[in-house]
C-alpha cells in the first residue's frame, strides 16, 4: 500500500473512534439530561370569568396546593393565572400565550365548552397536555387525544342531592314549604347558562327525582340569570311583583343566584319563601347557617383542587398519574359532593 494511502486511512480510522467517543459521550450527557429532574414547572390557567364567585373558590384552593407542593418538593411552580373575561377569542390567544411561553401543562375552564377546538389545536400541536376544568368540553373534542382531561361535579348528582334537600325540609316542615296550605308547593326556577351541562342537567334531575319522590310540586316561571347574583336578583323582583304571595320555593341552579334571590326576598319585605341552591360557596354555607337558605349541594373544592393540580404536576413533570384517581375512561374525574343544610 502506497504511503499516502495507508496515511489517509490513518487520519480516517482516528476520525471514527474520535466520532464514536463523541457519540457515547453526547447520548450519554443526553440521557443525564433526560433523567434529571425538572427543578420547577409552569401551568398556564384560564378562567372563563375572574368574577365567578365559585371558580374563585376553586382558584384559591389551587393556589394554595401549589404553594404546599412547592414547600413538599421544593420544585418551584409557576402558576399563571389569567381572565378569559367571558370571550372565547381571548382564551385562544392566552393559550397561544401560555404555549409561547413554554408552559409544561394547561388547566382551562373554558369560555365556550362547544368551541374547545382550536385550543385542543394548539395544544396537540405543541404536544401540551390540558386539563379542562368545570365546563366539560363535548365528547369529540375529548377524544380527540389521550392527553386531555375533565375535572367536574356530577350535575345529575347534583341534581338528585338536591332534590333531596327540599324533600327532606318537606317532610319535617310541611307548612314552611306550602305556605297557602293548599297541598302543593309553587316553585319558581333560576337557571345558569342555557349552554352550560350543569345547568341542564341539574334542573332535569332535580325536578324529576322531587316528582318521583312524590313532594307535590308545581312551577310558576322560571328564567335563566347565568349563575349571577345580581342577574337572579332582577328577576326574582319581576317574579314576586308578577305573582305577589305565590312564590313558595325557589329552585336555583348555583348558590349565587339563590343569594340574589334572598337579596329580593329582603327588599321586596316577602316573608316565608324558601331558597335552595348548589355549590356550597363560602357565602352560601353562610346563609345556610343564618337560616336564609334550607340548604345547598356542597362540592369538596379542597379535593378539587388536589386533584387537579395532581394532574398538572404529574404531567408538567412527565410522569405517570396516581393510578389511586381511577379516572373515568382515563380522563374525567367527578369531585364528591355532599349536602349542606339547616340544623
Ligand atoms: C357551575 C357552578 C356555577 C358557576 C358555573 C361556571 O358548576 O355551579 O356557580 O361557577 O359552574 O361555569
Amino acid at each position: 500500500m502506497k504511503k499516502t494511502v495507508r496515511l489517509k486511512m490513518l487520519k480516517l480510522h482516528k476520525l471514527a473512534v474520535i466520532c464514536l467517543f463523541a457519540g457515547i459521550c453526547l447520548s450519554g450527557c443526553s440521557k443525564q439530561a433526560d433523567n434529571q429532574e425538572k427543578t420547577s414547572i409552569r401551568i398556564g390557567v384560564s378562567l372563563y370569568r375572574g368574577d365567578d364567585i365559585f371558580i374563585n373558590n376553586i382558584r384559591s384552593e389551587l393556589e394554595r396546593e401549589a404553594k404546599s407542593y412547592e414547600q413538599e418538593t421544593g420544585i418551584k411552580v409557576n402558576l399563571d393565572i389569567q381572565d378569559a373575561k367571558g370571550s372565547q377569542h381571548i382564551q385562544n390567544s392566552q393559550v397561544e400565550r401560555f404555549i409561547s411561553l413554554g408552559c409544561d401543562v394547561l388547566c382551562i375552564n373554558p369560555v365556550d365548552r362547544m368551541d374547545a377546538s382550536s385550543m385542543i389545536d394548539q395544544a396537540m400541536t405543541a404536544e401540551v397536555p390540558v386539563v379542562f376544568f368545570n365546563r366539560q368540553p363535548v365528547e369529540e373534542d375529548m377524544n380527540r387525544w389521550d392527553q386531555l382531561y375533565y375535572l367536574g361535579v356530577d350535575p345529575k348528582e347534583s341534581g338528585i342531592l338536591q332534590a333531596g334537600i327540599v324533600e327532606k325540609y318537606y317532610k319535617e316542615n310541611p307548612e314552611q314549604l306550602d305556605l297557602n296550605g293548599n297541598g302543593v308547593i309553587s316553585y319558581v326556577l333560576l337557571e345558569g347558562e342555557s349552554s352550560h351541562q350543569d345547568a341542564l342537567i341539574r334542573t332535569e334531575w332535580s325536578i324529576q327525582t322531587l316528582k318521583d319522590r312524590g313532594v307535590p310540586i308545581e312551577k310558576i316561571t322560571g328564567g335563566i340569570a347565568n349563575w349571577e347574583r345580581s342577574q337572579a336578583s332582577a328577576l326574582m323582583e319581576q317574579w314576586l311583583k308578577k305573582y305577589p304571595g305565590e312564590i313558595e320555593l325557589v329552585i336555583c341552579n348555583n348558590d349565587d343566584m339563590a343569594l340574589g334571590a334572598i337579596d329580593a326576598v329582603k327588599r321586596e319585605g316577602a316573608s316565608g319563601i324558601s331558597v335552595v341552591g348548589i355549590d356550597g360557596v363560602e357565602s352560601g354555607l353562610e346563609a345556610v347557617k343564618e337560616g336564609t337558605m334550607i340548604g345547598t349541594v356542597s362540592s369538596n373544592k379542597e379535593q378539587y383542587a388536589k386533584v387537579m393540580f395532581s394532574i398538572l404536576s404529574d404531567k408538567a413533570m412527565g410522569r405517570e398519574l396516581d393510578p389511586e384517581l381511577e379516572l373515568e375512561n382515563g380522563k374525567y374525574y367527578r369531585c364528591p359532593q355532599t349536602v349542606k343544610e339547616q340544623e
